[in-house]
């Protein structure tokens, strides 16, 4: 069902990290806010809370943002760091195996120090139990030994703030969740936003990037910062090899026409998904767990990462029975979508319904 240069792992528009693009280090992360371009609401209500915390001499209430990935979770966990002027210790979920891990790390923070945790969704049972007595009385209690040689030690901890991230809120469990003093969504990008990032990202490149050309790259990125940002640099090389090296409007195009990005941001797997569910199950429903056998991928991965960008833009939908393809989508790839049902006439209809 699909050819063997479909490449799953390298794609290019995938909004998960890449190692080490998304390092702190990394130059195009911006360090404060006047440099993180968009999520107004969010910066401008962090601000208040960061100011308010530091004028009590506090540290910040616990932290959880959330929405879909790359749009700059753990750059804003490093800005907030920056701006109360304490240090940032980064783990993930996936990556505190075990209730030690977790105590390990609370124990080596500094007073007023941010611990932020990527996919806290994901954190185990037993550690997130941890966790709970941490974030609200900043103490644990931990248990060694076993039977007549147990013993458990109640160990006091600085306070810290805990900045969680994740891309499925709906997953974080619900006393996790209350004990976060704020919540915060993140949402796509404007390819306006995107233009301004890619222009900034140009700048500290050193790439001559011209406005229409930015908006191009801006315009393909699915509202995504770090996908714009991976396409700059690709878009960069064919400035580079194929004319004098600065991104115009035209190379922009040439360059994500030959990455198959087309004007919507769609890639090839995009594409396969619609036309899989288009050609074998005329458009749907069609359940996830089929849906994910016949493209080959896993359901979570089509979860995660193709579909949020698809149902956003309008091109599949979700009903009770699975996804469907909308008429839009059919329009995209250039099909006819099929003539809607005829609208059934329901008890409640009455003369003007006719
Ligand atoms: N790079 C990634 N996210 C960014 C943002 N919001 N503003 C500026 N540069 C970014």
């Amino acid at each position: 069902m699909f050819n063997d240069d479909t490449d799953f792992e390298n794609r290019i528009v995938a909004p998960d990290y890449i190692s080490g693009e998304d390092d702190l280090e990394n130059p195009l992360r911006p360090k404060n806010f006047d440099d993180y371009i968009g999520q107004d609401k969010v910066k401008e209500n962090l601000k208040i809370f960061i100011e308010a915390a530091k004028g009590r001499g506090e540290s910040l209430d616990h932290v959880l943002l959330y929405g879909p990935p790359g749009l700059g979770k753990t750059t804003l966990a490093g800005i907030i760091a920056h701006q109360m002027d304490v240090n940032i210790r980064i783990t993930s979920g996936p990556a505190i195996e075990r209730p030690g891990d977790l105590a390990a790390l609370l124990t080596n923070l500094n007073p007023g120090d941010i611990l932020f945790i990527d996919e806290i969704h994901r954190l185990s049972r037993s550690v997130e139990e941890i966790l709970y007595p941490a974030m609200e009385d900043f103490a644990i209690d931990i248990i060694t030994g076993k039977g007549q040689m147990a013993a458990s030690y109640h160990l006091p901890l600085p306070k810290f703030t805990l900045i969680g991230a994740t891309t499925r809120a709906g997953q974080v469990s619900a006393p996790l969740r209350d004990r976060f003093g704020v919540v915060m969504r993140l949402e796509l990008y404007t390819p306006e936003e995107l233009c301004s990032i890619v222009q900034r990202s140009a700048g500290i490149l050193g790439i001559d990037a011209q406005y229409e050309g930015a908006i191009e790259v801006a315009a393909r990125s699915r509202g995504t910062p770090r996908i714009a940002n991976r396409l700059l640099r690709r878009v960069r090389d064919f400035a580079q090899v194929m004319s004098q090296g600065t991104i115009t409007y035209d190379i922009a195009r040439l360059a994500l026409d030959r990455l198959e990005i087309d004007e919507l941001g769609l890639d090839k797997i995009d594409r396969l998904m619609l036309e899989t569910m288009i050609k074998f199950y005329r458009g749907g429903p069609v359940g996830l767990e089929t849906l994910a056998a016949a493209i080959g991928e896993e359901a979570i991965t089509i979860e995660d990462v193709y579909e949020p960008y698809l149902l956003q833009i309008g091109f599949i939908a979700r009903t009770p029975r699975g996804r469907v393809v909308t008429p839009a989508g059919y329009l995209h790839l250039g099909l006819t979508p099929p003539a809607a049902a005829p609208a059934q006439t329901t008890f409640f209809d009455d003369e003007e319904n006719k």
